[in-house]
């Protein structure tokens, strides 16, 4: 079973009824039967979501249409999610839910139990998607020490026992390099499903999308509204109060988070804005009724800063992104300590 290379899954949002009825066929066939079918293009994002308010927020983004959400374990808030999972009024066939395996669960004997963790936390009896945080491999309880003796090929078998454990549906990768996919792809029996790394209009990498098109893997857009994450520190005006972006919106008589969301969604990937404040959470759906046209795809196609937001590999020692746009450059100071 090859899910990612798998013809007759279509985009549910898009297709015609006919590759509709095709994809849940297709689903049915799988271990857990999902009527979400393929991922929905527009999930709600957890990354730095207060303990105290992610329950709501999830539970207000179900209710109001969402049926996607992205956690990961090391938000160390998945059990808040899970709580919000449990409160809306939803079917757990109805949602895509995403976790991911943090770096230092990467030997193959710590993979299912750092998935059953996850399981247990979210309060759900699969996942739908399982993503490997990082390629990188941390000593377990050594901090951010890397494993020299684990591969990303190691963890990659172990994830596909997930799999066939039906612990999850569907697995995936997440902040690889180009060359780590394509190692990935000669080795794999159970193919990544899907790729989660970050692209916004500010680091658009558009040829690495359309790489991802051709062999058949998913692309999710994480942090989609570009530097708006506080923890983000670019040196770039605030997206949000980019002339460009307000003129675009104030053309489609939508806000700036729609318009970038909208773009996002209309290059063909998935995106997983965060909030935890109900009026954005509504706000942000509505990027699916905004259209662009081509004149303003090819404006926006020029507006790309090249410019990584999220780049742990500083203060990891590892160079990541090496055959991306903005790679981890060694010699200069951590950023930070962002995930
Ligand atoms: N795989 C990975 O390594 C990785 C890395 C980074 C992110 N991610 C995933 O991607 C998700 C999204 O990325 P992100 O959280 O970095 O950034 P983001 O979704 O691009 O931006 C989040 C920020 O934007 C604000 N915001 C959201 N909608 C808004 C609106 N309509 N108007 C004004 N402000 C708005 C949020 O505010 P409030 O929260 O205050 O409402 C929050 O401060 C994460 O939460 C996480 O699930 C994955
Ligand atoms: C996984 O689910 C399928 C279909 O329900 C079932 O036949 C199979 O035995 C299950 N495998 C495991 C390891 O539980």
């Amino acid at each position: 079973m090859i899910f990612a290379r798998n013809p007759t899954i279509a985009t549910p949002f898009v297709a015609p009824l006919f590759t509709l009825l095709l994809s849940v066929v297709s689903v049915t066939a799988e271990n857990h039967v999902s009527r979400v079918g393929d991922i929905p293009e527009i999930g709600l994002g957890t990354w730095l979501s207060d303990r105290k308010k992610v329950a709501h927020a999830v539970e207000y983004a179900l209710d109001s249409g969402y049926n996607h959400i992205d956690a990961a374990l090391i938000y160390r808030n998945e059990d808040q999610t899970g709580k919000g999972i449990a409160l809306a009024g939803v079917n757990r066939e109805d949602i895509w839910v995403t976790s991911k395996l943090w770096n230092e669960h990467h030997r193959p004997d710590q993979v299912e139990a750092a998935i059953t963790k996850s399981i247990s936390d979210l309060g759900v009896d699969y996942l739908d998607l399982y993503l490997m945080h990082w390629p990188v491999a941390f000593v377990p309880g050594e901090g951010t020490k890397i494993d020299e003796e684990t591969s990303i090929f190691d963890t990659w078998r172990a994830m596909e026992d997930l799999v066939r454990a039906n612990l999850t549906r569907t697995i995936g990768i997440s902040n690889f390099a180009k060359k780590d996919v394509e190692d990935i792809l000669d080795m794999c029996n159970i193919c990544p499903y899907a790729h989660e790394f970050e692209t916004h209009p500010y680091l658009q990498q558009q040829d690495f999308v359309d790489f991802h098109k051709e062999v058949g893997i998913k692309v999710i857009a994480y942090s989609p509204l570009a530097n708006t994450n506080p923890t983000y520190h670019s040196g770039l005006k605030p997206i949000l109060q980019d002339s460009f972006w307000k003129y675009m919106a104030d053309k489609k008589e939508a806000t700036v988070p729609q318009v970038v969301l909208a773009w996002g969604l209309q290059r063909g990937t998935v995106v997983i804005p965060k909030s935890v404040h109900e009026q954005y959470i509504k706000e942000n759906l509505e990027a699916l009724d905004i259209k662009l046209t081509e004149d303003d795809m090819k404006a926006i196609a020029e507006q790309d800063k090249k410019t990584r937001m999220n780049d742990p590999g500083k203060s990891w020692g590892v160079k990541l992104f090496a055959d991306l746009d903005d790679p981890t450059d060694l010699d200069e100071n951590a950023k930070g300590k962002e995930l």
